[in-house]
């Protein structure tokens, strides 16, 4: 790999500031002065240094953002302040974007969100530009789930929970897949700020209920239109979860932070069981042919192997 790219992979500065990095002598590979900072590297073996201080290979960088509202997750140029300005600490005309002061993240402008809130929704945002990852947590075959909290117009019927839990017609070619709705116990009362542009004084925009609902699947405004399916309205929508992955209950709105190691394992251990729920094919067994899914069938196969024994 080049130097510069592996330098700027890294954050330790943009092509143009490693070159000069190098015109200045002040990066070594295995000790040695390298003046032209478009030189070959082994990023696996080399050993970097700028300035004396050894640099440590990251072939992808991974964040988590607690989205504030008022702010988009996608990343073209627009009039709103984008999820990367956060990470970037600007905007692309270079005005401050600054949430709580945070060191600008490395790369910022590499990464990528993986999938999308609405400006009004806040919470849990991963983003990152490991690819693949992105394409596993989006695939709709994976399942991976989504949990919110929703604060709500009206107070909600047990029947409306249970009518959301089954699927419904959100006018798409098929009903929603089954979800999981409740209520927190202990949430009466501790209601979200409400979403959007709304004035918080106004007593309408205070949610009258809250539910937690888990999804499997991420269609285009899913949450909000589930609700308005049951004759109710999102008035306060906040992701906390992502797979096996939680929102950090420190970082606030705004704010953001590297994954660590354990968070990135609870991630890439997020494909949800429901993805043998719905893969289900026909095997043949001792009884016949048998519509069951991969896991059943690997269950079915240990059994037999129990039985030989
Ligand atoms: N569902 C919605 O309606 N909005 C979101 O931002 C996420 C899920």
């Amino acid at each position: 790999m080049r130097l510069d790219k592996y330098l700027a992979t890294v954050g330790v500065g943009s092509r143009k500031e490693v070159k000069i990095l190098c015109r200045k002598q002040m990066v070594r590979v295995n000790g040695e002065i390298v003046r032209d900072s478009d030189a070959d590297i082994d990023e696996n073996n080399d050993t970097v240094t700028v300035d004396g201080a050894e640099v440590v290979w990251k072939a992808h960088h991974y964040y988590m953002l607690n989205k504030p509202a008022g702010v988009v997750s996608s990343t073209r140029e627009g009039k709103s302040v984008t999820v990367l300005d956060i990470l970037a600490g600007e905007t692309l005309t270079g005005e401050p974007v600054i949430y709580g002061g945070q060191e600008p993240a490395a790369n910022a402008r590499s990464l990528s969100p993986v999938g999308r809130l609405d400006k009004d929704t806040t919470g849990l945002l991963i983003l990152t530009d490991d690819g693949p990852l992105i394409h596993e947590l989006l695939s709709p075959k994976k399942h991976v789930e989504k949990e919110y909290i929703v604060g709500l117009r009206d107070r909600i019927s047990d029947a409306d929970m249970k009518h959301l839990e089954d699927g419904v017609d959100i006018g798409d070619e098929e009903p929603t897949l089954p979800a999981k709705v409740f209520r927190e116990t202990d949430s009466a009362g501790k209601c979200m700020q409400p979403a959007g542009e709304a004035d918080a004084n106004a007593s309408a925009y205070i949610p009258a209920d809250e539910i937690h609902i888990v999804l499997h699947e991420g269609r285009f405004h899913q949450v909000k239109r589930m609700l308005g399916a049951v004759g109710n309205e999102v008035l306060a929508l906040k992701r906390i979860r992502m797979g096996n992955l939680k929102l950090d209950a420190n970082l606030q709105e705004g704010r953001y932070r590297e994954l660590t190691d354990e968070d990135l394992e609870l991630l890439k251990g997020s494909r949800s069981e429901m993805e043998d729920l719905t893969d289900r094919q026909v095997y043949e067994t001792s009884i016949g042919p048998v519509c069951m899914s991969k896991k059943e069938y690997a269950d079915y196969l240990d059994a037999l192997e129990m039985q030989k024994k």
